[in-house]
């Protein structure tokens, strides 16, 4: 990530992976987002100049609700002009290519792109095509740099640290670019990550992973200080990895009786959308413990972080 206008080279000019932060940069972009939830605080109008007369391109070839939102209201709170693209209702439907359509943007003067599209890899390809920063909105199965990032956060403000926080990560790890970013991430920053998942849902090289795996989720529980559930992605599976939702649930899933095995201050996490009831039951999602709204809210300051070190805006406190 860069901070141009300043023309270090602190960070590139991208957010891609989040291997492409080191940990001093990723505790830069937590401690940015701090920074401007406590600059907006008891503000009565939401909203910084930093981005004035900059444009951002919301792209989005997947369907999304959260991310979409959370990254056109952060631009719009920064002051950015924004401009929303998905695939339906565009030339893309015609056939355009993902070139093609990055070049028309280009052309239209975008400052950054912000792009989910569901082949992994996509969004590094735009960035060979294109002036601007690319930003990774969710690319496959691939990853979500800006959802670890904003976990990171809500588990750093909920829990006071991130170094040797003991981390849990439960359900559809083969599909999840969220925990892919997450473990990726969570290890930059020193925390302690073990997957629990059907072996049929963990991908093929985990063990290279800087993670410990486990099939039992009752053993992981009473030694967790977050679990994050992650929701079983259906419509990316084209076999069939588990006997029966029912099964699923009744292994993998997280109900009341299962939450109570969890330590007094210990949280749950979920990304979104939650297949309630499946991976996790409404009680859950809805207790006190659950920081699902908390995750929503903290990605809106998150976003702005980030717009705000890659495009190089004034001071946060403008
Ligand atoms: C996730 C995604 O799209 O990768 N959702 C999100 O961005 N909040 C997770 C998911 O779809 O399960």
């Amino acid at each position: 990530m860069s901070r141009r206008s300043e023309g270090t080279n602190e960070f590139g000019r991208h957010l891609l992976s989040v291997a492409d932060l080191d940990r001093q940069q990723a505790t830069l972009v937590l401690d940015t987002a701090a920074q401007i939830e406590a600059a907006l605080a008891g503000r009565e109008v939401k909203k910084l100049p930093t981005l004035r007369g900059r444009t951002v391109v919301n792209l989005f070839f997947e369907d999304s609700t959260r991310t979409r939102i959370s990254f056109e209201l952060a631009a719009k709170r920064l002051s950015a002009d924004v401009i929303n693209f998905s695939a339906k209702g565009s030339s893309v439907s015609k056939g355009e290519s993902l070139k093609d359509t990055a070049l028309t943007l280009e052309a239209m003067g975008a400052d950054a792109v912000v792009v989910r599209h569901s082949m992994s890899g996509a969004p590094h390809r735009l960035a060979q095509w294109v002036r601007g920063s690319v930003i990774n909105a969710g690319d496959g199965t691939h990853e979500h740099p800006t959802q670890a990032l904003l976990d990171a956060y809500t588990m750093r403000s909920r829990l006071g640290r991130l170094e040797g926080l003991r981390v849990t990560i439960v359900g559809d790890v083969l599909h999840s670019r969220v925990a892919r970013s997450n473990v990726l991430l969570l290890s930059t920053l020193g925390a302690d990550v073990t997957l629990v998942a059907p072996p049929t849902l963990l991908p093929v090289g985990v063990e290279t992973w800087p993670v410990e795996v486990g099939f039992d989720l009752d053993a992981s529980l009473p030694k967790a200080d977050v679990v994050m559930m992650l929701r079983v992605q259906r419509e990316r599976m084209a076999a069939s990895y588990f006997p029966s939702p029912r099964e699923y649930s009744r292994r993998y899933g997280l109900d009341a009786t299962r939450m109570a095995m969890l330590a007094d201050d210990a949280i749950v996490m979920h990304p979104g959308p939650m297949n309630r009831g499946m991976e996790i039951a409404a009680e859950v999602a809805d207790s006190v413990r659950s920081t699902i709204v908390e995750q929503v809210r903290n990605g809106l300051s998150v976003r702005m972080a980030v717009l705000y070190l890659l495009l190089g805006g004034s001071e946060v406190s403008s």
